[in-house]
């Protein structure tokens, strides 16, 4: 059903420039109206999540969204059993939307919404492109935003999210596994490593290395006006076992790590073992600037003391993962303007990655608050191991740091999840830019509903069916929560699941 409404013969207090228009109408406004919420009865084409606009006449054209449609009938159960038996049934029935008012723009610019209800008998179209990018506020920045899609059901209407803000004040990805965060985050590595943003992953599974590598074309490239390239020119991969993940090794220096830290790594009780080990390091340090793990293990064989032998074969499995080195890898070498440091943890036990991760964490923030190495995003897989919201990782304190002071620095943080409620909620509570993909465990839909702000009851429903690939993002230049759907990567995703047959 299509009519032309002439906008100029109605008040508005912009866009008289919009001339004659063609606009889709879909219902009418019935029953009881309020200021931010109203029911349409449908009588066109019209979807859940779809935009539409209403003519209010004092504020002029407001846009909104549909939270919900519902049919309702007149068919009772006792009549559905006859209908069943094949009786002739009369059924009446009508479709019933309610929309969620987003509001107008008003003279000076600022988003509002109508403080008085609009009229029932009020018609209700599909809201056009043009008018939903104004009230929402979408805009293409393209030299410092990152392209991560379009707006779900508006292929014309691409998504830019600001780096600037994704970088000072912190990004979070969360979703259940497989919804498309890492996929996501490749994108989003993609749009930073385009505009000379540099960045750190910590790869716990080794998908991001795949980044060197163009993607295979499809149709969908060109949809989103995206080409396929690959990023090796601009990409440096790291790992604690740097011939298992085909990389350059990373490791840190022994002589700064405290017996304490030792310990704790070793997972083995302080109170007994602190006074020998520390007694041992002090020796070492007393004659060399550094030394090895096998070096402490050869003072503390010279004891001959059975007691020792727990503390012994700990050594000598730190010794074995290979992590620590006379000299350690240099993080100021590691970072480099406008490149992305992949740090491959595959195959990596949990305590040396739970260590990589606070070592790593603590040095960038240390040589980024003295200016050595460029402003930079750290960007964060699996972030519930290393920050936990229960219990503690030895990362934990570093990564609230960051994520209270970083912005001060221009050391972004974006943490990734599958467990929202799992990862602590001071490091949450910092991230300014959500994104959302599909989330079904209760505990995770309340920690977002929590955390993010504008979330309608419609909306929250939403996540739990979202497609691969769909995204809930809101926070920087976003100032409402919005569906996205995911633009193709430039490069291969290396998350592909295995298949098993
Ligand atoms: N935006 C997208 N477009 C197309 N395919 C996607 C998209 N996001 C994810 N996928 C596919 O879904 C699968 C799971 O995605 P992935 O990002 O690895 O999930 P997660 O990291 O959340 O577990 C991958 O095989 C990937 O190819
Ligand atoms: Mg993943």
């Amino acid at each position: 059903m299509e009519e032309v409404v002439d906008s100029k013969a109605v008040e508005l207090p912009y866009e008289k420039e919009q001339g004659r228009e063609r606009l889709k109408r879909v219902g009418i406004i019935y029953g009881e109206v309020g200021t931010t919420q109203f029911t349409f009865s449908v009588t066109g084409s019209v979807e859940q999540g779809d935009y539409v606009q209403v003519l209010h006449e004092k504020f002029g054209w407001v846009l909104g969204r549909v939270d919900e449609i519902k049919r309702k009938t007149n068919l009772s159960i006792e009549k559905a059993k006859e209908m069943l038996l094949g009786s002739d049934i009369e059924v009446k029935e009508m479709l019933s939307a309610t929309v969620v008012v987003i509001g107008y723009r008003d003279r000076k610019g600022f988003l509002q919404y109508p403080r008085i209800p609009f009229r029932v008998g009020s018609i209700v179209y599909l809201a056009q492109d043009s008018f939903i990018k104004k009230v929402i506020g979408i805009e293409e920045i393209k030299n410092t935003g990152a392209y991560i899609g379009r707006l779900f059901r508006y292929r014309s209407i691409p998504i830019y999210l600001d780096i600037n803000a994704m970088v000072q004040k912190h990004v979070s990805i969360l979703a259940k596994t497989g919804a498309g965060k890492s996929y996501l985050t490749g994108v989003l590595l993609e749009e930073l490593l385009k505009h000379g943003v540099t960045a750190v992953v910590v790869d716990s599974h080794g998908e991001y290395p795949s980044l060197k590598y163009p993607a295979k074309k499809t149709k969908l490239h060109d949809e989103f006006k995206v080409k396929p390239r690959g990023y090796a020119s601009k990409i440096k991969v790291f790992s604690p076992d740097p011939q298992l993940n085909n990389a350059k090794p990373l490791k840190f220096t022994l002589a700064a790590m405290t017996p304490r830290e030792l310990l704790n790594l070793m997972n083995l009780d302080a109170r007994q073992y602190l006074i020998p080990l520390r007694k041992a390091m002090d020796l070492l340090k007393m004659s060399r600037k550094y030394f090895t793990i096998r070096d402490i293990i050869r003072l503390l064989e010279s004891e001959e003391n059975n007691n020792l032998a727990p503390l012994i074969s700990q050594l000598e499995y730190l010794d074995e993962m290979g992590v620590f080195d006379k000299k350690g890898t240099r993080i100021d070498e590691i970072v480099e303007k406008g490149k992305l440091s992949i740090i491959n943890l595959r195959g990596i036990p949990p305590d040396i990655q739970e260590l990589v991760v606070q070592r790593l964490s603590m040095a960038l923030f240390e040589l980024r608050k003295r200016g050595k190495i460029p402003p930079l995003m750290l960007v964060i897989e699996e972030a519930h191991n290393y920050a936990p919201q229960q219990g503690m990782s030895s990362a934990t304190k570093i990564l609230r740091t960051i994520a209270s002071e970083g912005r001060k620095f221009g050391l972004g943080l974006c943490i990734i999840s599958q467990r929202p409620a799992k990862v602590d909620k001071n490091i949450l509570s910092q991230c300014n830019t959500q994104i959302i993909l599909k989330v079904t465990n209760p505990n995770d839909l309340k920690a977002i509903g929590n955390s993010v702000e504008g979330l309608t009851k419609g909306s929250l429903e939403e996540i739990q069916r979202l497609p691969v690939g769909v995204a809930l993002v809101t926070g920087g230049n976003i100032s409402m929560p919005l569906f996205v759907e995911i633009r193709p990567r430039e490069t291969k995703h290396g998350g592909e699941s295995v298949k098993v047959i």
